[in-house]
């Protein structure tokens, strides 16, 4: 966990001192408290990872879409992953050259293909074809604007369920899925590329799921990839670049994850070698494992609450809810939760509850000061925090708060309740 604590017991984050971050009158809690500093270490440690092959990585800009957090990413080479218009237009605000831009999806709208295909000297790097119903509607809107877009094949592979070994909802990579294209599909999917007159293969990618704990799944999905595009490629290879295994590599939330996003890289290199395709770049889309463990999200402690008769209950009330944070809500994850200040030797667990009127709203139980802390950060909440939040129960979103080098580099406020009243007070 890259969050320390000072001589004082202090918590820290990028140098900064939390509790100082939770008391300033201009942040408060709710807040994000995000390590840019952090971001680009992992950037650049996955970066070496390819030893100079040719490869992209491909921030998938849904983990963390900050601006801050792009352009730092930017800075150390990243492209982007990017799954609408505005992820697009983002993405290239924030100094992504489009033709390091992906863009996923199953369902993207007309305009956001035409976005895709206009930007830049020649559109982004690939719209990635999640069906072979895709492929006449990218055609009509390259027709329509006059170039030539350029597209990858995402196949799914149809992995076991069970063998991706992640949460049932962020599995994609099994033939229940709704993305990609079946691999048996592939063959078809060829043929459509083939009636096609500006439509252009330069890819094949695959993206099978999120949070894995170990390279198995990742490394046979890539695999299966390999074959697939030995096998076409002498007949629809001539204007391949690049293979794409995405994203999906895990962090660990506590309960481990020995891999790093570099071990990732070097399954998904040996099998590209074995398949005699190292000519072709190599393209990876991680979210998570750049941005998740550079992130902490503080709450202040409302009060407590314990059961006076029965069993005895007590439960630490925060200000932060499922609508800051919704994935414990979602998928039953588990995020770690420390107090600001040094925890000494008389804890107690407390069931941590956030205020939304909701049972999901729950963050598990977690052992803390028997004294109830002033206020907590929730670990490892840089990834799928901030991008999942909502204005449920009338609360305004969380403020942001991006620190490197023991500063603040810059902040978004949290928007006065208020706010949320003007916007819902519809005549
Ligand atoms: N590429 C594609 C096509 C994706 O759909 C995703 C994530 C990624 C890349 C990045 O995956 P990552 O490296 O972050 O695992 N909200 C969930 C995760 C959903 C992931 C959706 N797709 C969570 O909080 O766990």
């Amino acid at each position: 966990v890259p969050t320390t604590r000072d001589p004082g017991g202090r918590l820290r984050a990028g140098g900064v001192d939390l509790l100082g971050i939770a008391l300033d009158p201009r942040y408060g809690t709710p807040a994000y408290v995000y390590d840019l500093g952090g971001m680009t270490s992992e950037a650049r440690a996955l970066e070496a990872a390819f030893e100079g092959a040719p490869h992209l990585v491909a921030y998938a800009v849904k983990a963390n879409s900050a601006g801050p957090v792009l352009r730092a990413l930017a800075a150390e080479g990243c492209g982007a992953d990017v799954v609408s218009g505005a992820e697009l237009e983002l993405a290239l605000l924030c100094g992504i050259h489009p033709e390091r831009i992906v863009f996923s999806g199953v369902a993207k709208l007309d305009p956001e293909l035409d976005l895709a295909i206009s930007r830049g000297q020649a559109g982004i790097g690939a719209i990635q074809l999640e069906s072979i119903e895709e492929i006449p509607r990218v055609e009509a809107r390259a027709t329509a604007v006059g170039r030539i877009a350029r597209v990858s094949a995402r196949v799914n592979p149809g992995v076991e369920r069970d063998m991706l070994g992640t949460h049932a909802h962020i599995a994609t990579g099994h033939d229940e899925a709704k993305f990609g294209i079946p691999k048996e599909d592939i063959g078809l999917a060829l043929d459509e590329l083939r009636r096609t007159t500006h439509v252009q293969l330069v890819g094949f990618t695959s993206h099978v799921g999120s949070q894995f704990t170990s390279t198995d799944a990742y490394e046979s999905a890539a695999r299966s990839l390999f074959d697939i595009v030995r096998s076409v490629r002498a007949e629809h290879g001539r204007a391949l670049t690049f293979i794409d295994t995405g994203g999906g590599f895990g962090i660990d939330y506590g309960e481990g994850c020995i891999p790093r996003p570099a071990d990732f890289v070097s399954v998904a290199r040996a099998g590209q070698r074995a398949a005699g395709l190292d000519d072709l770049a190599l393209y990876v889309e991680p979210g998570r494992s750049l941005v998740g463990a550079h992130g902490v999200l503080l709450a202040t402690t409302v009060q407590a609450k314990r059961t006076r008769s029965g069993e005895s209950r007590r439960w630490l009330m925060i200000d932060a809810g499922l609508n800051d944070l919704l994935r414990p809500a979602l998928y039953q994850a588990r995020h770690r939760i420390v107090g600001l200040l040094a925890h000494g030797e008389d804890l107690a667990p407390w069931r941590v509850v956030g205020p939304v009127c909701e049972s999901a709203d729950d963050f598990g139980e977690h052992v803390l000061p028997s004294t109830p802390p002033h206020a907590v950060a929730i670990l490892d909440a840089g990834a799928y925090g901030y991008t999942m939040a909502s204005r449920y129960n009338g609360r305004p979103l969380p403020a942001e708060v991006f620190v490197r080098d023991g500063r603040v580099v810059t902040a978004r406020r949290r928007a006065p309740a208020m706010e949320w009243v003007a916007d819902r007070n519809i005549e």
